[in-house]
């Protein structure tokens, strides 16, 4: 039999804020564990749900140092925009909390030292990297250098980013200091080290034997970093943002930031209640992971093993880890600027918040990586929100404002086609819960709806518009159990959708049902007015997908330009003065341009070289139209031997300066001058 559990402790990844929150973090992680709270505390369950930003580690002091600024400046700045935008998406944490408060430097420093003085930590000496000018120990991630696997010449010492293979620093062909570009060298220094080998059996019984029905995904990885052996992990870092390792003759060391971020989920609980301690301390509480699959080996293993190494906490009891999202068939991206930024998706599209929520949920990575494109976005929100959820809603109220003048009429004898529907509803119940208390969010959104499917169905097939003529009595029997069916639609949707549940309710004019009452065909009372129906989603328009894909195409031409500017072709062999002599290169006029018949890339150039009118044929027209070529001066290399191109005699070549993308830019004189005029 499963345990029962008195309360809930529900934790979401705590988001680095060294950037904005994108639609991956979103349906990985915030979605999911936000869907599980609100269900939970529907429910009437005993439940808090903690998050809050991740404000060390390596990557917030680069872009501070990049931007010329504090990484205090760089943490504050995203902690506040995270936050704003999470409560703009109506994400419910109770607390959101930040790892560079005086509540979590208090407990991770406590935490440390508990470790420390009960010997549960090996202090090794080891070389690192040092970087003689800046006077500073290099992090993994402040190296970079050659990648041995696939020539990228910026990868970092922990991994390269553009064969995703994962690094050490010694791996790195040229390794060169990020901080001063000087070449590092190896100087001893001392850290501690929680030495997870200790934990393998542990862990093994705890996962293995006892969590067979964790994801497969995380069961999965759990399995293989036990078999491959575990091997002690530093848990400090010489660096001089983060948390202070509290020890004597520590100075310029700071722990490690995925030994502190996880506490932070205690300081977050012990910032939000003085009773945290029930919800950290006692195994009747049931707590929850909600992480993307990066995140997976930190809380299944090494968390758990400084939870154990400490002991008196809890473990989790599930971390039901997704996969990742990708954006229009790429790898998101925040270097790469390859998001949906939720700050922005909230400015574009005001009001939409649930279109963003449900599209999220219904193609979330619970098992494998998936595609967020916005023809899908656009899709789900004009054939599903508002075809279905929308309109059902939309016509059950519309009718009883039409013919009961917004009184909801009494139910009166029911048919067997009614009982039917109503039974089915009822069914939805059972299905919801086990999906959402075994997080497939998936499958529960569309139990979910289903129910606004079945309120559809239900009134296609009862035609109150027909019958209103014939059998009014009737109508009021089916306008009733079409609002009851709205009103379970209002509490299926809640955990989804908020922003919808709460519009329908506000229609309904009632207040908010307990999740109990789901399936019940009481809702409404008979005589209770109902308020004004508007409508619940508006259909999105072409124009407005295509502006996003516009931004998006703008982004990868930005990339690939960015990119093709890193690269330079190496020098060709050297050849001696009498060679380049032998070219005769001229100012020329472009007199008139077209394109040559019956191929992609030819133009026809006729050209005043000054020293006579000649065609030249010349692939460019991929780059330019004949139009804008016309009347341009541009250099010709005119004792090139002529060569026949499509039946037309070439006589000459027009110079061109290729990118690294392949893309041509004309080669002119500085400033116009006369036609023959030589180069040289
Ligand atoms: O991967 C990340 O974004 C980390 N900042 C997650 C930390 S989760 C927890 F341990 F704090
Ligand atoms: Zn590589």
């Amino acid at each position: 039999m499963a345990k029962e559990f008195k309360r809930y402790l529900v934790t979401s990844a705590l988001p680095y804020a060294n950037g904005p929150v994108h639609i991956g973090h979103l349906a990985g992680v915030y979605i999911p564990s936000d869907i599980y709270t609100r269900y939970l505390r529907l429910k009437g369950c005993d439940v808090i749900s903690v998050c809050g930003s991740d404000e060390h580690g390596v990557p917030i002091t680069i872009k501070a140092r990049k931007e010329g600024v504090s990484p205090q400046q760089i943490v504050d700045r995203y902690h506040e925009l995270i936050k704003k935008s999470f409560e703009g998406l109506g994400m419910s944490f109770d607390i959101y909390s930040r790892t560079s408060s005086a509540t979590h430097a208090e407990t991770a420093s406590a935490f440390f030292r508990k470790l420390y003085d009960e010997g549960k930590f090996i202090e090794k000496n080891s070389m690192q990297y040092y970087d003689e000018e800046a006077q500073t120990f290099l992090a993994d991630r402040y190296i970079v250098g050659t990648c041995p696997k696939c020539g990228n010449d910026r990868a970092y010492g922990d991994q390269c980013e553009k064969c995703g293979s994962t690094l050490s620093p010694d791996e790195l062909i040229d390794p060169h200091s990020a901080v001063s570009g000087s070449v590092p060298v190896k100087r001893e220094t001392k850290h501690w080290y929680l030495p997870l080998d200790q934990y393998e059996g542990f862990l093994r019984e705890w996962i293995l034997e006892g969590h067979k029905e964790w994801k497969s995904n995380v069961y999965g990885q759990c399995k293989s970093w036990l078999d491959g052996g575990l091997q002690p992990r530093a848990v400090s870092r010489d660096l001089d943002w983060g948390i202070p390792v509290p020890v004597e003759g520590a100075e310029g060391k700071v722990l490690y930031v995925w030994f502190d971020a996880p506490i932070g989920y205690i300081s977050a609980t012990k910032d939000l209640t003085p009773d945290w301690e029930k919800y950290w301390k006692s195994e009747d509480t049931k707590m929850v992971h909600f992480i993307g699959k990066d995140n997976i080996v930190f809380h299944c293993i090494v968390f758990p093993s400084m939870l154990k190494a400490h002991g008196g906490y809890i473990l989790p009891e599930n971390v039901p880890a997704n996969e990742f999202l990708n954006l229009e068939g790429d790898k998101i991206s925040t270097s790469r600027n390859w998001a949906v930024w939720l700050h922005e998706y909230l400015e574009e599209f005001p009001g939409k918040e649930d279109v963003l929520r449900y599209v999220l949920c219904a193609n979330a990575p619970e098992t494998k990586d998936n595609d967020f494109t916005w023809k899908d976005f656009q899709a789900r929100n004009n054939n599903e929100l508002v075809a279905i959820l929308g309109n059902f809603v939309n016509r059950a109220l519309v009718l009883t404002q039409k013919y009961f003048g917004g009184e909801t009429p009494a139910c009166g004898e029911l048919t067997d086609y009614d009982r039917e529907t109503i039974a089915e509803v009822a069914a939805v119940k059972a299905s919801l819960e086990a999906n959402i208390e075994n997080y497939r969010f998936r499958e529960a959104l569309k139990e979910a709806m289903n129910i606004a499917r079945i309120g559809n169905k239900y009134l296609a097939d009862t035609e109150p518009w027909k019958v209103i003529k014939s059998d009014p009595e009737r109508v009021k029997t089916i306008l009733n159990i079409a609002l009851q069916i709205t009103a379970n639609t209002a509490i299926a949707i809640e955990p989804f959708m908020p922003f919808s549940a709460a519009k329908i309710l506000k229609m309904l004019a009632t207040e908010k049902f307990g999740w109990e009452r789901l399936g019940a065909m009481d809702l409404i009372s008979a005589g209770h007015r109902i308020g004004e129906p508007s409508l619940l989603f508006e259909k999105i328009e072409d124009d407005v997908i295509q502006r996003q894909l516009d931004k998006l195409a703008a982004t990868k031409a930005a990339n690939q330009a960015a990119e093709a500017a890193q690269y330079v072709e190496p020098q060709k062999d050297t050849i001696q003065f009498d060679d380049f002599q032998k070219m005769d290169i001229r100012v020329s006029t472009i007199l008139a341009a077209e394109k040559v018949a019956k191929t992609k890339k030819l133009l026809k150039l006729t050209v005043d070289t000054g020293i006579d009118k000649r065609e030249i044929v010349s692939g460019i027209a991929e780059y330019f139209t004949p139009e804008e070529l016309v009347g341009k001066q541009v250099l010709v290399l005119v004792n090139l031997a002529p060569r026949e191109l499509k039946g037309i005699l070439s006589k000459g070549m027009i110079l061109m300066a290729e990118d690294a993308s392949g893309k041509l830019r004309l080669l002119q004189p500085g400033d116009p001058t006369n036609n023959g005029a030589v180069v040289g």
